[in-house]
């Protein structure tokens, strides 16, 4: 990154580089707005690269990754599993205890635990020796109530939230990282290998039955409660999206190995890119991020990003508008020091003088500001969230145009739900507004009638815990 400095703007230098305040946000708003043509262009765009990356690999900038996952939960699924969820800056261990058709979910018990920023950083093996030394500790509170039987293992199911090439059900290799992960030596390897290595250097007596991304995990969660989810949708600290393909429709794996003849598709939407409106802001953040020119849709909708536009839109007004007088803190200057629960939380302010706002920048970007001000950055949030939650919005349409268009009627026409899940979507109350508009606006009243789009809760960690118990290597007759 470059060196950040204490800058102040004399009047000289300001007199030369003027540009208004005003003027910078009706730019960006102009360059941000998502009218319906926008949107549908997105959303045809979205279709017709899923296509593209089914034909393929290599075809679209969307992977379009088969997950293995051919047999879905049944509700029959019995016993103790553990599942594990590695994904953004938090990893999670649960252990979940199935009953079968009659009791489903009997209890759950979960540990959070924040991932140290060095290890996203370090080397494979101190990343997955964290992971496993996590999961040592949480199972070795398990009550001796549970019995393992005779020459079997305890099962676990591996979430794993970055673009992963499967290989099996229980097998995948790390493609590259996203969301600021840069742990070296992974990419190219099957994390499953990476996990069991870590858990043999500990001594844990595990074994991984299933490897699952988030959205798949939640997909899976979410249709083991209800049969019409179709798709799931993470918007967290990054975004993706999966649904139910048929297996005759992927031209790009031939072989019909699907009992059911249908599979989960992780399009690994992140990488989307076509027809998106962007502004000299998003292409500086692309430009001096770790993955320049990837993750575009990410970088335009996600969580991990959307604060960080506001900032450079902001300093932009500080140093070329005076936004904030003269100075122009180092903490205004520094990358991510704002986030999105901090657009999220200014957003939420309604007091006329926008003491929140106000607060806000002056605790994160240490600034002080004028009533006036604060609700300049206040349309600067609004216009980014705005903008992010319906492209999100276009995207499941795009999703659900492709399903329609081979089905024929067996979208639109009945009931079908999106299964959503993700920090960004469950605490940003503006952008889950948004993004709910967008689908009706594209989709209009008569079509959009029959399309659910609800909150999955951490389907995905019940949803690996099940997939597990689905592909389990042992018969449970417990
Ligand atoms: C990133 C990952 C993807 C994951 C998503 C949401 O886009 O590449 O695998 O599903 O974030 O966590």
């Amino acid at each position: 990154q470059p060196r950040m400095t204490v800058r102040s703007v004399s009047s000289q230098q300001k007199s030369t580089v003027t540009t208004s305040v005003d003027e910078i946000l009706t730019n960006l708003q102009k360059q941000c707005a998502t009218p319906l043509p926008v949107l549908r262009h997105v959303a045809d765009s979205m279709a017709n690269d899923m296509r593209a990356g089914l034909a393929f690999d290599g075809g679209s900038d969307l992977k379009m990754i088969l997950s293995y996952v051919d047999s879905l939960p049944t509700g029959n699924e019995k016993g103790l599993f553990y599942a594990l969820d590695l994904g953004g800056t938090n990893f999670r261990v649960m252990r979940v205890q199935l009953g079968g058709i009659d009791q489903r979910v009997i209890a759950t018990e979960a540990e959070q635990v924040s991932i140290p920023q060095e290890l996203m950083f370090g080397t494979s093996e101190e990343l997955f020796d964290f992971i496993a030394s996590g999961l040592a500790k949480f199972a070795e509170k398990e009550s001796g109530k549970y019995h393992l039987l005779e020459g079997t293992k305890r099962e676990l199911g591996f979430t794993f939230s970055f673009p992963v090439k499967q290989t099996s059900i229980d097998s995948g290799i790390l493609m590259k990282w996203t969301k600021g992960f840069a742990v070296s030596g992974t990419p190219g390897k099957d994390v499953v290998a990476c996990l069991n290595e870590a858990m043999k250097r500990l001594g844990l007596d595990m074994q991984v039955s299933a490897l699952v991304n988030d959205a798949v995990g939640t997909l899976a969660g979410a249709k083991y409660w209800d049969n019409d989810v179709m798709v799931a949708v993470i918007l967290g600290t990054g975004t993706n999206a999966c649904y139910v393909e048929r297996m005759d429709a992927i031209p790009k794996q031939p072989t019909q190995t699907a009992h059911s003849g249908t599979t989960i598709i992780n399009t690994e939407w992140g990488a989307f890119s076509t027809g998106l409106p962007l502004t000299e802001f998003d292409k500086q953040m692309d430009a001096e991020s770790i993955n320049p020119g990837e993750q575009i849709f990410e970088k335009t909708i996600s969580g991990m990003y959307l604060g960080e536009i506001v900032r450079r839109v902001i300093l932009r007004m500080a140093e070329a508008g005076s936004l904030f007088g003269n100075s122009i803190p180092e903490k205004l200057q520094t990358p991510f020091s704002i986030g999105t629960p901090h657009i999220c939380a200014m957003q939420q302010d309604t007091s006329n003088s926008l003491d929140t706002v106000g607060s806000i920048l002056f605790n994160e970007a240490g600034v002080e500001s004028k009533t006036g001000a604060r609700q300049i950055v206040m349309e600067v949030c609004d216009t980014i969230s705005k903008r992010g939650g319906r492209l999100a919005g276009a995207g499941i349409v795009g999703i659900l145009q492709k399903m329609e268009e081979d089905t024929k009627g067996l979208i639109f026409g009945k009931r079908t739900v999106v299964a959503m899940d993700g920090g960004l979507y469950e605490n940003y109350p503006q952008y889950k507004n948004y993004l709910h508009n967008s689908v009706t606006e594209i989709l209009g009243q008569k079509l959009s009638e029959n399309i659910v789009i609800e909150h999955s809760k951490d389907g995905s960690g019940i949803g690996a815990a099940l997939l597990a118990a689905a592909n389990s290597k042992y018969k449970h007759t417990f």
